[in-house]
């Protein structure tokens, strides 16, 4: 075997796997490819988090074994969330497929592929072993790209948001203990990663299994470390967001002025059908606490329209909630029934396939309209930009401003190297990006 392919689908969390799968077939003396033909082991990371994105997954897997006439030796690994789900079954619809591995077996991943290739074993493992007896290698990380080092803080989640699939694909939350992460932060910061991104699937709800304290004390931790330029993490949970956790980014102009908050819906009433356990008060308020030590600060979040029981006076709750907050990005989605959730038995209405389409249509306009809005406003301020792309046109770079957003810059007589920082100013502000003049050409 020599060459391997992995595709990924889903969150930061998949993205992090696959890049572990990838460190970890790596050595073993695999290289990677982004030819799949080329392969001789596929990797398919997938997600479950919505219908679509799940019936996909099949559809690849379908695709994949075409390539088996061309090669026997081929081996194809159903991986992620779908295969969590999916375990045995998947062996049986897919007839010839090789492995199915759940996200907390990753670490298993080349005894997995011995197990085929030597003795022919169709191996399932999923589940969720106790984080002790999981297997976690940093150093066999390929980390894609040298400027952000991803560093997982929580694994799983045990809310029961009546909409989402998480907790039975991820697992019962488990922290890692602060020791290992902080070793893994500096294992990042000497390997020249400017920036630390703290990732779980409730960010915030960590606490070291050792000496139990919170979230807040590990942001004080990272921030101090030496070599971390820019710290953020994702994704926070508004209920358990404290002021602890607030103060911090008045502490450390390190920790960058952008926070991702789901807010889901701007309506209480669906607020509690989807179980997520605050109200619209709670996260305004959370808001201007936030904005009160960080002004300027750049929010996004995740809306789900078309929640069962979802109203038109609902909606108009939503649309008001993002006119008020004024994010700088959002994310929203059409909700689809996952199996093994609460939403699909809740004894309300389903909102109509329209109307949901229509919705979602209505928040994008206002929501593009607002970010135009707040870009064109930004016209003038002068960020530090950390280069991290060349852009398309000659002559042009990209990078990313400490509230994340995308800037366009030309960079006169001579390129910036990438990874390094340097000011540029807006000059102009479009929907989804800035453009800019960097201060030093
Ligand atoms: N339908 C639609 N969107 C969903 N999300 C989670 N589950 C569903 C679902 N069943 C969205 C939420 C979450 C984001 C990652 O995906 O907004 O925050």
């Amino acid at each position: 075997m020599k060459k391997f392919y992995v595709e990924t689908w889903g969150c930061q969390m998949n993205e992090l796997d696959s890049q572990r799968m990838t460190g970890l077939m790596m050595e073993q003396g695999i290289l990677p490819t982004r030819e799949v033909k080329e392969a001789d082991l596929i990797l398919l990371n997938s997600c479950s988090i919505r219908e679509k994105a799940a019936q996909k997954a099949y559809s690849r897997l379908g695709e994949y074994r075409l390539l088996k006439k061309d090669n026997p030796e081929l081996l194809i690994g159903f991986c992620g969330c779908v295969a969590q789900q999916e375990g045995e079954k998947a062996l049986k619809r897919v007839p010839d497929l090789d492995f199915v591995m759940g996200p907390a077996r990753v670490g298993e991943l080349p005894t997995i592929v011995e197990q085929r290739r030597r003795f022919g074993k169709r191996v399932v493992a999923t589940g969720f072993p106790e984080a002790s007896q999981r297997q976690y290698d940093f150093d066999a990380l390929a980390r894609e790209g040298t400027f952000k080092g991803m560093v997982t803080i929580i694994e799983g989640c045990n809310k029961k948001c009546t909409f989402c699939i998480v907790p039975q694909t991820r697992g019962p939350e488990q922290s890692r203990p602060m020791d290992d992460i902080l070793a893994e932060v500096q294992h990042l910061v000497s390997y020249g990663f400017r920036e630390i991104e703290l990732l779980g699937q409730t960010v915030n709800h960590w606490r070291d299994p050792q000496t139990d304290v919170d979230f807040a004390v590990l942001l004080d931790r990272v921030a101090t470390m030496p070599g971390v330029e820019r710290l953020r993490f994702v994704t926070s949970y508004p209920r358990d967001f404290t002021q602890d956790m607030v103060d911090q980014f008045g502490r450390h102009a390190n920790i960058c002025p952008y926070l991702h908050l789901p807010v889901q819906s701007g309506s209480n009433r669906i607020l509690k059908l989807m179980g997520r356990g605050y109200d619209v008060e709670l996260y305004y308020d959370l808001v201007e606490r936030i904005r009160r030590v960080r002004p300027g600060i750049a929010l996004s979040t995740d809306l789900i329209v078309g929640f069962p029981g979802e109203t038109d006076e609902d909606f108009q709750a939503t649309l008001k909630l993002v006119e008020d907050i004024r994010y700088g990005s959002f994310y929203a989605f059409k909700y689809s029934p996952r199996p093994g959730t609460a939403a699909p038995r809740l004894k309300v209405d389903a909102v109509a396939p329209e109307v949901a389409d229509r919705r979602l249509q209505e928040l994008f306009a206002l929501q593009q309209s607002i970010q135009s809005e707040i870009n064109r406003g930004l016209v003038g301020e002068t960020f530090d930009t950390l280069v991290t792309n060349w852009g398309k046109r000659p002559g042009t770079q990209t990078g990313r401003t400490p509230c994340h957003r995308l800037i366009h810059f030309p960079y006169g007589d001579a390129p910036f190297e990438l990874g390094s920082t340097t000011q540029v100013t807006v000059e102009e502000g479009l929907p989804h990006s800035l453009v800019g003049r960097p201060v030093a050409a």
